[in-house]
């Protein structure tokens, strides 16, 4: 019977341990057999009540199964407890004393700062943000801002035009360009809001130009455009001259020098003190203590006149400036292309 027995023992634990995947389950095959109430043990107790001689054999064989039953699952516990070392590890674990570690995040570009600096000024003063297309008609690029048809003043702007079928008879209303400068917008506007008025236009712009540390194919414009009874170069130098300060945080001197554009009469070129030598001179206003920063006027009566408006009863200002010189100067850029080439080694500094 015990020799049964001892066998039985064998293979049933030989089985169980090897069944075994968790501590906890070998330790119940542990108690089961080498407990203190355990299979195993029970036979090792009753060895002493068997004569002799079967008692030595016995002994023996019940002895080697003990430590046979023990090797086996000292073996087996630790083939459980590296399985479960290798599995925890590839667990998330989390160490909650360790600080956070920042998310990376973008910010906005340079450009686009600048951009909304110069529309919350203008806002700030009652002016709205107006906006029209990229892909603009000849007419309201160059016609209707009294630049006359094949006048040299539309040299002015180096301009990419748009391949069209039988392009020169069409009309320049159906002409397409890329549109120079934002201020076609100042008609398209008018056409369909009365003034009194006073909107900025900022915008992308595009120019068929060679590149080089001061001219992009394409760069940002902000228009201006203020259209009342009685509006004079006086109201003019007031708005920009608050804008400047607020632009640039500083109080800056301006003055405005007689210029020619189309589409404004009288016109002028401003030119501001230089922020950089409060205009004592300095490299970057090659000594000349002023720095040109934009195109202005009084708007010509023929594109009141293209805006569906009688020039008689209206007066009005306009002026162009660019964002990318605007920023370049209030950050001391030296090379517009940087604007443009995504390189984060530049586009984090802001
Ligand atoms: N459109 C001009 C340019 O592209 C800038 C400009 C000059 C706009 C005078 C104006 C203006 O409205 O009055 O250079």
């Amino acid at each position: 019977m015990a020799k049964i027995d001892l066998k039985t023992i064998k293979n049933k634990a030989g089985k169980e341990i090897k069944k075994s995947q968790t501590l906890k389950e070998l330790d119940r095959v542990f108690k089961r057999y080498l407990g203190k109430k355990g299979d195993l043990s029970w036979i090792l107790r009753s060895l002493n009540k068997m004569p002799k001689t079967k008692r030595i054999k016995m002994g023996k064989k019940a002895n080697q199964l003990k430590e046979f039953l023990e090797e086996a699952i000292a073996k087996k516990s630790g083939e459980i407890r590296k399985k479960t070392k290798k599995s925890s590890e590839g667990r998330e674990w989390f160490d909650i004393t360790i600080p956070g570690k920042k998310p990376v995040s973008g910010h906005l570009h340079p450009l686009t700062q600048a951009k909304k600096k110069a529309e919350e000024i203008f806002q700030s003063m009652g002016f709205s943000i107006a906006e029209g297309p990229e892909l603009e008609s000849e007419w309201y690029n160059f016609d209707a801002l009294n630049f006359p048809s094949e006048h040299p003043a539309r040299e002015m702007q180096d301009t990419l035009f748009i391949k069209q079928k039988n392009r020169e008879r069409l009309p320049s209303t159906a002409k397409l360009l890329m549109r120079t400068h934002t201020s076609p917008v100042q008609v398209r506007y008018i056409k369909e809001n009365q003034p009194p008025l006073r909107i900025i236009i900022p915008g992308r712009v595009f120019r068929h130009e060679a590149t080089d540390v001061s001219h992009e194919i394409n760069f940002y414009h902000v228009e201006g455009l203020m259209v009342d009874k009685k509006i004079s170069v006086a109201n003019f130098k007031a708005i920009i001259k608050e804008f400047l300060k607020r632009f640039f945080e500083k109080e800056l001197k301006i003055r405005l020098r007689p210029s020619y554009f189309p589409f404004t009469e009288p016109s002028f070129e401003i030119d501001f003190s230089c922020p950089m030598c409060r205009g004592k001179g300095c490299s970057i206003c090659k000594k000349r203590g002023w720095l040109e920063i934009m195109g202005a006027g009084m708007v010509h009566p023929n594109v009141f006149k293209n805006a569906g408006l009688n020039p008689k009863n209206w007066q009005g200002f306009a002026f162009g400036v660019g964002l990318d010189r605007l920023t370049m100067m209030k950050y001391k850029i030296s090379d517009i292309r940087l604007f443009y080439g995504g390189d984060l080694r530049f586009l984090i500094q802001f």
